[in-house]
């Protein structure tokens, strides 16, 4: 299979094969065209060359009704809902069940719920098919698009980075299903940058590198090292080398804040802390415990109800995201599509999203074309954004690339303080390695950083000190080398004094 857009060869005559009750891994870099390949098989894209034989007969995959016909389902990557309707309507949508009797496209909603409860209980999805999508959590909504492509028959499954946007907890749960899933015999391609997982669930383990196939292994005998060398082609340091901190004085401090989520209940209940220059300041804990909400607040995203936020001294509580521009705070989101990025604009546009009112990028209001040119030139080769030139829409990129092009923006703003919420979140080894390095840069040339993550393993190699958040409050703090089970029980609201450990 090859596929090109313009001049991207995003797959060069790829060989792939999966086997009925195989769970089969495809591994590689950001880029390297993982998604290209299965939405060429899900019928999104149409190949540039190549063919694909579904038991052993050629077809061709037109479109994704085609596919569904072939009994082929896909998790995007992105999911894909329509957020105001419940879960059994957004199942059932584009294959009704309709009544017969009644006029045309009449929705039969009792025949759509009793096969999504069946089909969930079967599976142990634990769906409720009248919820409504945008009220459930994420890890929920992936089951549903797990269970809508089981409601059209598919024998052939494909999970693009299911596991990226999932706790722990849910992952585990997923597998699960995966597992189950197998034993009927579904044979499912199964895509993360997570070795480890990719080891607990894979049977076998296709490569790919810059678009092409690097070869099918079993993952029997394979370790996190060798599928690591196989990626991107080298050795990857799992270790991270980091000198002790020195920590100056505060940057942001956040005083008894109070902040509401989206239906109007206290997320954050009282939070206290503070960054100091020179340090890393990683907030742990389960999601859904105010992490999102304090984290808009800082940024100035978010109105808190109460408290007070400093940066450097100055208050910018409640004065919205260009305050806490001008006070120095740079923000990775947690959602590079909808909070990071504007993805109809240009890589450039996107890269000058935080400086375009100043010089270089403008000058007495008009903007310079030029000078979003040379920042893109810039900052794509620096942090290795692949895929795209600066004129190219960002939509375009790879997920990761995406990831990849706020990070570059944020970083490259020179901030007092830069907030980093879940910054690795899709990024493949090597870029994590590299995007580790960044924040540890940032740190050792005396800026705050607070690291917000679900990654425990994360979060306890890159902090200097590690608070955890319980129900909208900072209820510990540990020392970088607080054992995962120490940061367990705080982070599920356990033996909270037994716990705490105060740094100096
Ligand atoms: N619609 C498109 N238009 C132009 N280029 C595209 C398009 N979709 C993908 N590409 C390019 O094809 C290449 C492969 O992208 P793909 O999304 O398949 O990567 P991936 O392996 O899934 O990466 P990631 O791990 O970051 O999700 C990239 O260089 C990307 O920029
Ligand atoms: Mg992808």
């Amino acid at each position: 299979m090859t596929k090109r857009f313009g001049p991207v060869v995003a797959n060069d005559r790829v060989d792939f094969d999966l086997r009925a009750g195989e769970v089969h891994a495809l591994l590689g870099e950001n880029g390297a065209g993982k998604s290209t390949l299965m939405s060429v098989l899900y019928g999104l894209y149409s190949p540039t060359a190549g063919e694909i034989h579904v038991d052993g007969k050629p077809v061709r995959i037109n479109s994704p009704s085609d596919a569904i016909a072939l009994g082929i389902g896909m998790v995007h990557q992105h999911f894909m809902f329509i957020p105001v309707m419940t879960i059994a309507e957004n199942i059932v949508l584009g294959s009704e069940p309709v009544r017969s009797g009644l006029p045309l496209g009449i929705l039969d909603r009792g025949t759509a719920r009793r096969r999504v409860r069946e089909l969930s209980d079967r599976y142990g999805l634990a769906i409720d098919p009248d919820a409504r999508i945008e009220d459930v959590s994420v890890g929920m909504q992936q089951r549903v698009e797990i269970l809508r492509a089981l409601y059209r028959n598919a024998r052939i499954l494909v999970l693009d980075e299911p596991t990226a946007v999932l706790t722990a907890q849910e992952i585990t749960e997923l597998m699960t299903v995966i597992r189950r899933l197998k034993e009927d015999g579904t044979a499912i391609i199964f895509i993360s940058h997570k070795l480890g997982e990719v080891l607990e669930v894979a049977d076998r383990v296709t490569v790919l590198r810059r678009g092409r196939s690097m070869g099918t292994v079993p993952c029997a005998g394979a370790t996190e090292q060798s599928l690591a060398r196989m990626v991107v082609g080298r050795d990857v340091i799992f270790r991270l080398d980091k000198q002790a901190a020195t920590p100056g004085e505060p940057i942001l401090e956040v005083s008894d804040l109070h902040v509401m989520d989206d239906r109007g209940l206290e997320a954050v209940r009282g939070a206290t802390l503070s960054v100091r220059a020179g340090e890393i300041v990683a907030l742990a804990g389960v999601d859904g415990n105010g992490q999102t909400e304090l984290v808009e607040a800082i940024t100035g995203i978010r109105h808190p109800a109460a408290g007070r936020i400093t940066v450097d001294g100055t208050d910018i509580t409640g004065r919205g995201v260009r305050a806490a521009d001008s006070a120095g705070i740079a923000h990775i989101a947690q959602d590079r599509r909808r909070v990071g990025l504007v993805l109809p604009f240009t890589l450039a546009e996107n890269l000058g999203l935080r400086g375009y009112r100043k010089p270089p990028l403008s000058r007495f209001g008009w903007l310079n074309p030029k000078a979003f040119t040379a920042l893109a030139g810039r900052l794509l080769s620096a942090f290795d954004v692949r895929g795209g030139d600066a004129d190219a829409p960002a939509a375009a990129l790879s997920g990761g690339n995406q990831q990849k092009l706020c990070i570059a923006r944020e970083i490259d703003s020179d901030p007092r303080l830069l907030v980093a919420h879940q910054p690795t979140r899709g990024l493949d080894v090597g870029a994590i390695e590299f995007v580790h390095g960044r924040l540890i840069e940032q740190r050792d040339a005396g800026k705050g950083v607070l690291l917000v993550s679900l990654e425990s393993e994360e979060v306890r190699s890159l902090a200097d000190r590690i608070l955890v958040i319980y129900e909208g409050r900072i209820v510990a703090e540990f020392p970088p080398d607080a054992t995962e089970e120490q940061l367990g029980i705080a982070m599920t609201g356990g033996a909270l004094t037994a716990g705490t450990v105060t740094a100096a």
